[in-house]
């Protein structure tokens, strides 16, 4: 079954090809189309626009959360590409108990002996959103996944099991298509709607998690996640 967050994409326009529909008539290229029967002035401030364009126009063909497929006919009301490291998200929250089910997808997976990791930060800031991250952490080591709980206290950790600072059910991690997804269900305050959340990857040596990169891509990995939205 189809993730709810699914948009028609039909009506929609490829902005690379500037085509948008079938018809014979429009398979001209749009910016063509546009300039029919305008003054010379008019032309030249479409043509200056059109240097932008790419620029100003979002991709929606390649917002890959709202087209996401889960093999095992799981659901989600909502879901959201990620701004760093080929990751989504894809939750259903209910607010009144507190219920929160997320499938984290993390991509791009092209060796073995890896692990990957989303977390809630209830008691951080966007500006260090490490500490006090509740971690779920997956790591793949030869073809399998293992998916565990752990508190972050600090910068120096080792990523050790713990329970987190909410209750966690149906933790589950899996790997195909150079992509670990991790479920779970987490049990919140009732009347959260909005908290700091971050995502990671690293390698592992042995069975220890190593520190991950520094690079910007990696230490920008976190954001308010607004719940409810
Ligand atoms: C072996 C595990 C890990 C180690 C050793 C580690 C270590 C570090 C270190 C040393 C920094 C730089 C701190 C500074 O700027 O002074 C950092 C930054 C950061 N780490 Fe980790 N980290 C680990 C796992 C994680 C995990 C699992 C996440 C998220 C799920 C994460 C998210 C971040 C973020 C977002 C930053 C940027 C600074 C911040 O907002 O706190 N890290 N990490």
């Amino acid at each position: 079954m189809r993730d709810t967050c699914w948009i028609d994409q039909k009506s929609r326009v490829d902005y690379a090809t500037g085509y948008n529909s079938t018809s014979r008539q429009q398979r001209r290229p749009m910016a063509m189309r546009i300039m029919d029967g305008r003054r010379p002035k008019e032309k030249k401030f479409y043509r200056l626009a059109s240097l932008f364009s790419p620029l100003c126009f979002s991709r929606p063909l390649l917002k890959t959360a709202p087209n996401y497929t889960f093999n095992s006919s799981r659901v989600f009301s909502r879901c959201r590409d990620l701004p760093h490291l080929s990751s989504h998200l894809h939750w259903t929250f209910n607010q009144s108990t507190g219920q929160l089910d997320i499938a984290y997808r993390h991509g791009g997976i092209n060796s073995t002996n890896k692990w990957v990791a989303w977390a809630l930060n209830p008691t951080g800031s966007v500006s260090a959103a490490m500490p006090g991250a509740q971690a779920l952490v997956a790591i793949l080591q030869n073809g399998t996944t293992r998916a565990y709980t752990s508190p972050i206290s600090s910068y120096a950790t080792s990523l050790q099991a713990g329970n987190l600072s909410f209750p966690v059910s149906g933790l589950a991690a899996t790997y195909q298509n150079r992509e670990i997804i991790i479920f779970a269900t987490l049990t919140l305050n009732g009347g959260a709607s909005s908290m700091i959340h971050t995502w990671q990857e690293g390698v592992v040596s042995g069975s220890t998690p190593q520190a991950h990169s520094m690079s910007s891509d990696n230490t920008n990995a976190k954001e308010t996640l607004n719940l409810v939205d």
